[in-house]
Formats: structure tokens, C-alpha cells, sequence
């Protein structure tokens, strides 16, 4: 049987899985994640608050014992994040410094992060969440200070860096086509105006039942492919409102199913990543009282009707 990692091959693409440093403990959870997928995102442990939690001050370790395993089992490494308003450290958030300081904060954690990893990194989400729902930009430390030139800052030492990384911006609520998905596509439409490096546009897809599939997926995953930037599914995740039955298991099942064909629909789609893969690790409860059951395999690490569904919209018998 192949796994869902050799089905996306098959086409191209690849199949990946976020983890954590603390799941690694997990044999099983290690072996199916090993098995499974075909590339991996580390969860928390390339963010600021990990990898500088002072200025000045790097720590690699967390990532590197993900690069390591990634390495290990033949997979691929998504990095996840350079430049973000969320797990920064207090540091930079709090830093109050004028618009020069800042800047050069900011260079220097890209480029000393993407150095590090220069090679063993296939695509940096260089700059996450950008934008509020509404689509103007997100009044972040970074924007606050900077404006919006602080992604094309990101992005041009994040190239130099690393010039053989794919460089993405990645953000929620952008599957569908609206007001935010529009704002990145006029952001994307720029950089590449303006020969700002930009290769790819990552999509979360962190999906509700209870708030319905996002409309025309496959069409803005086009419209952005049409660009000429790569897009991914970075964080794809399908949470319920607690208890699961088998009805709502099921329309999950085929949701996942949705999301599979409309990236494999749009040639420049080129993988797909779920928010680590069983429940037992998943975000969403701590976040959501009351909600889960977000992912492809159950809490004991049993493959859920979701995970037949990915097998079958990946080509799977
Ligand atoms: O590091 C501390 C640790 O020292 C402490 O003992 C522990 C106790 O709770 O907390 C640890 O920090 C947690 C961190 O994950 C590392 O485990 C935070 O509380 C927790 O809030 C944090 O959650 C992460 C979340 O991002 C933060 O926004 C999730 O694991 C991670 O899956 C989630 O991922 C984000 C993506 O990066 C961007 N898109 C949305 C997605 C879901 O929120």
C-alpha cells in the first residue's frame, strides 16, 4: 500500500505533516510520521521565540532535531517561520525601537536563521499572516514601525541567505476567494512587480465544519499559480464542534477530499501539509473549548475516514 507521501509523489507533489519537539518522545507517533509523509514543518521551532528568544542570541537546537529526523527518514523541511507578530519574543515586541533599529533587527534574524538551515530547508514561510480578515495589512510591531516594506526587507535577505529555498508568504482564511485572499493577491502582484523575490503562497487551511468550505479554492489557487508563484495547502486542519459522529467524520472526510483535488487540480499546487496528523497533538482544542478532531488520524493514532479520502483524491486504489 503506498503512503500518502508516495500517492503525492506519484503526482508530483508531496504530502507532508507538521510535528513538534516534544512529540518526538512518541515511538509510534514518530513511525507513522516517519511512514506517512514526505515532508515535514516544524511547528513551533524555527519561530523567533525559539531560535532568538534574545537578541543576539540564537538557539538552533529545536530545529535542528527536526532537520535531523526530517533528514533521517528522507524528508522534505518546510520552514516555518521567519517573520511573524505571533511567538515573538518580548524583546522585539515590546522593543520600541525606531524604524532603522528595527529593520536591521529584522534582517538579522532572517538572514542568521535562513543561514543556519541554508540548504536543508525546501521552503521558508518567510513572512506569516500578514493581513487581517479584511484584507488591509495587519498592525503588527513590523508594521507599525515599517510599513509594508518590511516583507520585501524579509523576503530579499531571506534570497540572500539562501538562494535555493522557495520563499512564501503564508496566511489563514485566503483558501476561498474574498477580501483577504484579494489583499495577497495585490501584495504578490506587487513584490513581483517590483522584482521583490516571492516564490510561493501558502495557504493554511485551517477549516470549520460548522463555517462551511471555503468557495472557489481551485480557482484562487489558480489565480495566484497564474501569478507565477508556487502555492501549498501549509496547515490544512478541518475541526468539528465535539462530539464527533459519523456524520460530521464523514463530511470532513470529504472536505479533505476537496481541498486534495483542488491542489492537484492547479499545476503549480505543489504539496500539501496537515497540521501535525492526529488529534492527540492537534492545536485546535487549546485554542477552541470544545471543537477538535481537526485532523486525518483519531487520538490513538487510528486512521480516520478523512485519511481514506486523501488516499483515494491522491490516486489511491
Ligand atoms: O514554549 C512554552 C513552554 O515553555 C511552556 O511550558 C508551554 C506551556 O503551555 O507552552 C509553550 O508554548 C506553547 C507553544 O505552542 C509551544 O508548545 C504555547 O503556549 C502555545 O500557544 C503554542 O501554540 C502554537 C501556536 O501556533 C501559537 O500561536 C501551536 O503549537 C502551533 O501549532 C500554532 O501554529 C500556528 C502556525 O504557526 C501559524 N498558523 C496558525 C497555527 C495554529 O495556531
Amino acid at each position: 500500500e503506498p503512503t500518502l507521501g508516495e500517492l503525492a509523489a506519484a503526482k508530483g507533489r508531496y504530502f507532508g505533516s507538521a510535528t513538534d519537539n516534544p512529540e518526538l518522545s512518541d515511538a509510534p507517533y514518530v513511525a507513522t510520521l516517519g511512514r506517512e509523509f514526505n515532508a515535514i514543518t516544524p511547528g513551533n521551532a524555527m519561530k523567533w521565540d525559539a531560535t532568538e528568544p534574545q537578541r543576539g542570541q540564537f538557539s538552533f537546537a529545536k530545529g535542528d532535531e527536526i532537520v535531523a529526523l526530517a533528514q533521517k527518514n528522507g524528508q522534505k523541511v518546510r520552514g516555518h517561520t521567519l517573520v511573524w507578530h505571533s511567538q515573538l519574543p518580548s524583546w522585539v515586541s515590546n522593543g520600541g525601537f525606531p524604524a532603522a533599529e528595527l529593520r536591521s533587527i529584522l534582517q538579522n534574524h532572517v538572514t542568521t536563521v535562513a543561514s543556519h538551515y541554508k540548504g536543508q530547508v525546501m521552503h521558508w514561510d518567510v513572512v506569516n499572516e500578514p493581513f487581517n480578515d479584511d484584507g488591509t495589512f495587519r498592525d503588527s510591531v513590523f508594521y507599525s514601525t515599517l510599513g509594508q516594506s518590511y516583507i520585501a526587507d524579509a523576503l530579499r535577505a531571506a534570497r540572500a541567505a539562501d538562494p535555493g529555498a522557495k520563499l512564501y508568504i503564508n496566511d489563514y482564511n485566503t483558501d476561498g476567494i474574498g477580501a483577504k485572499s484579494d489583499a495577497m493577491y495585490n501584495l504578490v502582484k506587487s513584490l513581483k512587480s517590483q522584482g521583490v523575490p516571492i516564490d510561493g503562497v501558502g495557504f493554511q487551511g485551517h477549516l470549520a465544519l460548522q463555517y462551511g468550505l471555503p468557495s472557489q479554492v481551485q480557482q484562487n489557487l489558480q489565480r495566484f499559480a497564474d501569478l507565477g508563484v508556487d502555492v501549498a495547502i501549509t496547515e490544512l486542519d478541518i475541526r468539528m464542534v465535539l462530539p464527533a459522529d459519523s456524520a460530521k467524520l464523514s463530511t470532513q472526510a470529504a472536505w479533505y477530499s476537496d481541498v486534495t483535488k483542488a491542489c492537484l487540480a492547479v499545476s503549480r499546487c505543489v504539496g500539501i501539509t496537515v497540521w501535525d496528523y492526529t488529534d492527540k497533538y492537534s492545536w485546535i482544542p487549546g485554542v477552541f473549548p470544545g471543537q477538535g478532531a481537526a485532523l486525518p488520524y483519531d487520538e490513538n493514532l487510528a486512521p480516520k475516514p478523512a485519511y481514506a479520502a486523501l488516499r483515494t483524491a491522491l490516486g489511491g486504489g
